[in-house]
């Protein structure tokens, strides 16, 4: 199976570390990818992986070490030197300009120039722009259309632009940091196929992602880091997940059940009533008891992060009635949602949950200034006290609580988002997909979270595109279709054919 592999690696890098300040993000790290293989980069939040993609991509001057492209040695001042020697990004945090449309960001920076123009007077070449990008977005597996805004696109279509962005370029490495977090199963299904292409054309893939399975299902080998330095590396096909998990923690970690049985009543505490919103949702009745955890399945763009935004008052509902503790609240806005109870953690952590320039502390205090400083005076001792509790309990890495958000890693930077809404103190809490970017030790950090708040009689409405992660977690199942709720599912009923088949729009079949 090895034999056609090259015996060199296309990539060699040896010996890299990087300080930030109160970090060392990599210490003499080795890695090294071979041409026509996937090699994933595994390790936890905060690992240090981001990080040498950066160095490798031209974002950040590494402090020592050296890399080598084909035996040369390469030091990319910018990204645009790593793009020209063939080193392609696709960055965990989107890297696009959300008011221009798709196939202008795919050519951002290299527009092409209509020919027989003299010099500097020539044209964009609009034209082939269009032909090209409509070429790679089909590439992807993209059904919108390539005229649209950026900003119109859900997470999992702006993913696709950067990949559709990423293939534009001749590339002789990819990077993808964390592509498939923003995707659906389906979604997912498509891009192992795009990599599984590139593999053939003789690319090296460098993939990052939280999902073991994943890394069985398209990687050769595996490299872990943790801490910032080499903890190890695998051939795939000879290793064992929990051979791969021992070495991103360093120590065995306990997989026991994460599912308790919650304290769910019969109290309702949300009440949705024919809640409808033109051409998106359709007439969603549901009750969210006390201490359950209610799960929303679908297929990406069925709707549940819309259900979300539609009662948090971020988007406007067309008809529809909204009951917490059995009382009738009008929700008009996020404002007026927090005040009746709701609170809601996006997804797409970036442009959504924070403001990344400022500190961690802000952030986490952000919507809960109101109950820290009743006369509109910040009461920083109370404050901060209460953001460290937070940030204890998530366990969120970062050298002090006055560190820029930016400065954070991915998975931490959501932890923040989580943070920010815990300390909000809701009745109800609206998790989409909150363990999406997160490593495996933090995802029991955050399903212990989930229990210790149901414990405590919040309900908790968890939409997750991970089917193992609803079947594990959810107390009852909603699954969605095209803007309708097609289902209901208790947790002694649910099973992955049951959901999927729901979440593709047929009936259940009566048992
Ligand atoms: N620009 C920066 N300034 C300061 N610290 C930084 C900066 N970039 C990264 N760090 C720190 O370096 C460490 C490694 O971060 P990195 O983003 O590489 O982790 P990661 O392995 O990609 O994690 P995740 O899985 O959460 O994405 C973290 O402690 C992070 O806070
Ligand atoms: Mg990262």
């Amino acid at each position: 199976m090895d034999q056609k592999r090259n015996e060199k690696p296309i990539l060699k890098i040896k010996e890299i570390s990087k300080a930030f300040p109160g970090v060392q993000a990599l210490d003499k790290v080795n890695f090294e990818a071979y041409a026509g293989e996937v090699t994933a980069l595994l390790g936890e939040n905060g690992a240090g992986k981001s990080t040498l993609m950066k160095i490798l991509s031209g974002v950040y001057k590494a402090d020592q070490g050296e890399m080598y492209l084909n035996d040369v040695l390469i030091q990319p001042q910018n990204p645009h030197e790593a793009q020209n020697l063939g080193i392609s990004i696709i960055y965990q945090e989107f890297n696009l300009t959300p008011n221009q449309n798709v196939f202008t960001n795919i050519f951002l920076g290299r527009e092409p120039m209509m020919k027989g123009l003299p010099g500097k007077l020539g044209f964009v070449d609009k034209q082939y722009m269009r032909r090209n990008s409509e070429k790679l977005l089909a590439q992807v597996g993209a059904r919108f259309k390539n005229d649209r805004l950026v900003n119109s696109l859900s997470v999992a279509e702006q993913q696709m632009v950067e990949i559709a962005k990423a293939l534009s370029v001749q590339a002789k490495v990819i990077i993808m940091d964390e592509p498939t977090s923003a995707l659906g199963k389906e979604e997912v299904g498509v891009l192992f196929n795009i990599i599984r292409d590139l593999k053939k054309q003789g690319l090296a893939i460098i993939f990052i992602t939280h999902r073991l399975e994943e890394v069985f299902e398209i990687a050769d080998r595996a490299i872990v880091f943790r801490d910032g330095r080499w903890a190890g590396e695998v051939k795939v096909a000879e290793a064992t997940p929990e051979q791969i998990i021992g070495l991103m923690v360093g120590r065995a970690l306990d997989r026991s059940q994460v599912h308790e049985s919650h304290a769910s009543t019969d109290e309702v505490v949300l009440k949705v009533q024919n809640l409808n919103r033109k051409g998106i949702l359709h007439n969603i009745n549901f009750e969210l008891r006390k201490g359950e955890i209610l799960g929303l399945a679908g297929l990406v763009g069925a709707g549940r992060t819309e259900t979300a935004r539609a009662l948090f008052g971020a988007d406007r509902m067309d008809s529809g009635e909204i009951y917490i503790d059995g009382k009738r609240v009008e929700i008009t806005s996020p404002d007026s949602a927090v005040k009746a109870g709701l609170a809601l953690v996006p997804e797409g952590r970036q442009t959504q949950g924070l403001v990344l320039i400022q500190s961690v502390e802000r952030n986490v205090a952000l919507p809960n200034l109101d109950a820290l400083s009743p006369n509109y005076l910040i009461n920083r001792g109370k404050m901060r006290q209460l953001v460290k509790k937070f940030v204890d309990v998530l366990n969120i890495r970062t050298p002090s609580l006055d560190q820029q958000v930016l400065n954070l890693s991915g998975g931490n930077q959501q932890k923040v988002v989580l943070a920010k809404w815990l300390a909000s103190n809701p009745k109800v809490l609206i998790l989409d997909e909150p363990t999406r970017g997160i490593d495996v030790g933090a995802k029991a950090e955050v399903y212990d979270i989930m229990n210790k708040l149901v414990q405590q009689g919040i309900g908790i409405i968890m939409i997750s595109s991970e089917m193992p992660e609803i079947l594990a977690i959810s107390d009852r199942i909603l699954v969605m279709y095209e803007g309708r709720i097609m289902g209901e599912l208790s947790r002694a009923d649910a099973t992955q054919e049951r959901i999927m088949t729901l979440a593709s729009g047929k009936e259940l079949q009566a048992v």
